[in-house]
């Protein structure tokens, strides 16, 4: 489409006071504008579309403006898991020096909004989080939390995906507006459930409003909110979503060295000993393979033992039995296979 019909459209729009075409037209201007050189242009239309949803808030009054408002806080309430605030700092997490490096680059530049806009630079803030079950996506979530200092609204992904046509995308505009208008960041686990809309849905035109939401919130998103969403179903997402997070992390089982350094930073916690050298690489060597949250559930239930077996004892000495350990670390290995 030509500059001069998008120009048509939006005057059409705005004239007949039809504020879902008009947006429309409007993304399909400002990405009009992205695909040429004009970049600043559509950033600039970005904002400004921003800022009216936030300030009309797009809905329909009834009753009393009390009455409302309380009403729509419960609604919102219950498409979220938790609101909270974290203290969880990098040193809590264990990841490769690349994962590590990029989320120190995602925190800076999230604590660093006003210095990015005065050069009309746009903030990365949209993240995506894959991997395996017990990698420490949710847990990196509530790291950039703490140190970004904001505050974090888990979604509630089960309550927003309805099988009522349309409701979903309702759902998700409301969550992103909530936690736009606190500048907070929004935690979207299972991301992939978003994926249900297929099974709940014979109706493939739901799916792709669901994503065509999701596209549009992510991009009116403003530049001092947050999205971060992770999943262990990457390949569940629709490729056209994938693209629009700014940051794409993948979270592995742990390594050798990733492994001892989980092992080393859950004794330091309780001040409890390291075993010998030896001991210790041949229990790295038995938790290849496990995820970090089975390595750490090993070990946390070997440090409960250790402290039982000598609860006759005088003394109790802060070591742990290796013995009970290489047993756990068998039982789990048991356990997921089934
Ligand atoms: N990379 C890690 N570094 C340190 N601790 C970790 C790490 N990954 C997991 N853990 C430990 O395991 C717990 C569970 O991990 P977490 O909930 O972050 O996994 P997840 O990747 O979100 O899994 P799921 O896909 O099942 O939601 C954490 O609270 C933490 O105690
Ligand atoms: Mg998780």
């Amino acid at each position: 489409m030509a500059q001069i019909d998008h120009i048509k459209d939006i005057a059409r729009y705005g004239l007949e006071n039809d504020r879902e075409k008009l947006l429309n037209s409007l993304n399909e201007f400002i990405e009009y504008y992205r695909g040429t050189r004009k970049v600043n242009l559509a950033l600039q239309l970005q904002s400004l579309v921003k800022e009216s949803n936030r300030s009309s808030g797009y809905l329909t009054k009834v009753g009393s403006d009390h009455y409302f408002s309380r009403q729509n806080e419960k609604e919102v309430s219950d498409l979220f898991i938790d609101k909270l605030k974290s203290d969880y700092r990098l040193e809590n997490l264990v990841v490769s020096s690349e994962v590590k490096n990029e989320l120190i680059h995602f925190i800076k530049e999230n604590n660093s909004v006003e210095l990015l806009q005065k050069f009309d630079l746009p903030v990365s803030n949209k993240l995506l989080l894959h991997g395996p079950s017990g990698c420490g996506k949710t847990l990196a979530s509530y790291v950039i939390a703490g140190e970004i200092n904001k505050q974090m609204y888990v979604v509630n992904l089960g309550a927003i995906v309805s099988s009522k046509l349309g409701e979903t995308s309702k759902n998700l505009a409301k969550v992103f507006r909530k936690a736009s208008q606190e500048e907070s960041i929004i935690f979207i686990d299972e991301f992939d459930s978003i994926g249900k809309i297929r099974d709940y849905n014979q109706d493939h035109g739901e799916m792709k409003r669901v994503v065509n939401t999701i596209l549009q919130l992510f991009d009116y998103l403003p530049q001092s909110s947050i999205v971060i969403a992770a999943t262990n179903q990457e390949n569940m997402l629709d490729d056209a979503l994938l693209r629009r997070f700014d940051v794409n992390l993948e979270f592995s089982l742990p390594n050798k060295v990733q492994i001892e350094e989980l092992i080393l930073l859950t004794l330091k916690k309780g001040n409890f000993k390291s075993p010998s050298k030896t001991i210790l690489s041949r229990i790295i060597k038995k938790c290849e393979g496990l995820s970090y949250y089975s390595i750490q559930k090993t070990l946390i239930n070997t440090i409960k033992r250790s402290l039982f077996e000598q609860l006759d004892s005088k003394k109790i000495v802060q070591k742990i039995n290796v013995s009970i350990w290489s047993n756990l670390i068998e039982l789990e290995k048991k356990a997921l296979k089934k």
